[in-house]
C-alpha cells in the first residue's frame, strides 16, 4: 500500500496536539510529517516519534505535495486553505464546522458511516465535539429499534473551547477562592463553580448554534429524516476535560435497557458502566484522556413509549476531535481514496 504525506494543520493548538500523539497510538503509516501553524508558533521546535520538527507558518505551497492534510486550526483557516489543498489533490479532514453541513462533504463518525466518506471531494468533515460522541452509542441502537424522537442535554468541559478557557477556568478558580474579582474573557458570565447554559451563539429560534450542531448533525451523519423530532440543551460546566450528556431516546420498535446495554457491550468504541447498586456509572474523570465512548444510567424512560434514557461519557478532545480525526485519516489510507 503506498504512504501518504501529511500534515497537520494547527498543530500547536489543544486538538492538534492531541492529533499528533494519536497519529503516533494508532500507527498511522505516512511517508512524511509536516507541522504548520499561524506566523505565531512558526519556528515552535516540536519532538514527534523521536525525531524534532520544526513547526512551519501555513501557506498555499506548504501544501505542494501532501496527500491527507489534518486541520484543526479554526473555520475561517479551513475556508482559506481547503482550496489551495484540494487544488493540488490532498485531501482535507477538517475540524471545525466550516463545511459539516454542506452537501457534498461528508460528515463521518469512523466505524459509524465510512461508507460516506466514498462520496468526498476533497473535503471531509470532522462533527462537532457533542454530536461525535453520541453517534457511537446512538448507531447501533438506531439498527436495532429505529429512532424516533430525541432529546439530550449537554454538560460540556471547557477544553472544548480551546487552550485559553482552560486557562481562564484555572485563574477564575483561583480568584473566587481568593474572593477577589476576576474579568472573565472566554464565557459570558464566570465559570468557576457556575454552570453557563450558553455554548456559542444565539440562532433564531432560540437555540445556539451548538445546540442545532446537535441537531442537524446526527441527522446527516445517522441519514434520519429531516423532520426527525430532536432538541438539546447544551451547557458549559466548570470541567477541565471530558463531555457528559443526558439522552433521551425514542425508539420506533420496543427495547428493553438489558437489550441496549448488551448491545453497547459489543459495540465498537463503547464501554458500558452501569451498576447503579455499586455506584458504578462514569464520569468524566474515567474518560479523560482514554478512548471509549462511556455509557451508565441506562433506564427505561418514563416519558416516551419505547423510550430509553441514558448518560454518555466522554474526552471530547479526542473522540470529540482528534481521535475521530484519525480515525478518518486511517480509513481514508485502508480505502484507498486519497
Ligand atoms: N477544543 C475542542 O474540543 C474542539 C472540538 C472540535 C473541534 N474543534 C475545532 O478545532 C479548531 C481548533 O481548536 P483548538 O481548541 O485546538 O484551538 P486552539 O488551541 O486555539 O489552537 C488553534 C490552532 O490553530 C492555529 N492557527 C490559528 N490561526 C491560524 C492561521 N491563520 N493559519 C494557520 N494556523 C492557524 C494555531 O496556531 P498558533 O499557535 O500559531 O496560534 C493553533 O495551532 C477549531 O476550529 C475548533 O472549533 C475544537
Amino acid at each position: 500500500m503506498r504512504k501518504p504525506n501529511i500534515a497537520i494543520l494547527g498543530a500547536t493548538g489543544v486538538v492538534g496536539r492531541e492529533i499528533t500523539k494519536i497519529v503516533d497510538e494508532l500507527k498511522i503509516d505516512f511517508n512524511e510529517i509536516k507541522f504548520l501553524s499561524s506566523a505565531k508558533s512558526a519556528g515552535t521546535e516540536l519532538e514527534f516519534q523521536g525525531k524534532k520538527y520544526i513547526v512551519e507558518e501555513a501557506k498555499p505551497e506548504s501544501f505542494d505535495g501532501v496527500n491527507i492534510v489534518l486541520a484543526s486550526a479554526g473555520g475561517s483557516t479551513s475556508q482559506k486553505f481547503a482550496p489551495e489543498i484540494v487544488k493540488r489533490g490532498g485531501v482535507l479532514i477538517d475540524n471545525s464546522s466550516a463545511f459539516r453541513m454542506e452537501k457534498d462533504v461528508p460528515l463521518v463518525i469512523a466505524y459509524v458511516n465510512d461508507e460516506d466518506l466514498k462520496k468526498h471531494k476533497g473535503i471531509i468533515a470532522n462533527p462537532n465535539c457533542s454530536t461525535s460522541q453520541l453517534m457511537l452509542v446512538l448507531k447501533p441502537l438506531h439498527e436495532k429499534a429505529g429512532i424516533k424522537r430525541l432529546i439530550v442535554s449537554t454538560y460540556q468541559a471547557v477544553s472544548g473551547a480551546g487552550l485559553a478557557a482552560i486557562n481562564e477556568l484555572t485563574a477564575n478558580t483561583k480568584a473566587s477562592l481568593a474572593g477577589e474579582s476576576f474579568e472573565n474573557k472566554c464565557f459570558k458570565k464566570p465559570i468557576a463553580f457556575n454552570v453557563i447554559p450558553q455554548i456559542d451563539v444565539f440562532c433564531d429560534n432560540g437555540y445556539t448554534k451548538e445546540e442545532m450542531k446537535v441537531v442537524n448533525e446526527t441527522k446527516k451523519i445517522l441519514h434520519l429524516a429531516v423532520e426527525t423530532p430532536i432538541s438539546c440543551t447544551a451547557a458549559r460546566v466548570p470541567v477541565y476535560n471530558g463531555h457528559s450528556e443526558a439522552v433521551d431516546i425514542e425508539f420506533e420498535k420496543d427495547i428493553t435497557p438489558d437489550e441496549v446495554r448488551e448491545i453497547l457491550k459489543n459495540s465498537f468504541g463503547i464501554k458500558v458502566i452501569d451498576n447503579p447498586e455499586n455506584y458504578d456509572y462514569p464520569t468524566t474523570r474515567d474518560a479523560s484522556g482514554v478512548n471509549p465512548v462511556f455509557v451508565g444510567r441506562i433506564r427505561k424512560n418514563l416519558a416516551f413509549n419505547n423510550g430509553i434514557t441514558l448518560w454518555c461519557v466522554a474526552d471530547n478532545l479526542r473522540i470529540g476531535a482528534a481521535l475521530n480525526t484519525v480515525r478518518i485519516c486511517q480509513k481514508v489510507i485502508e480505502m484507498n481514496l486519497y
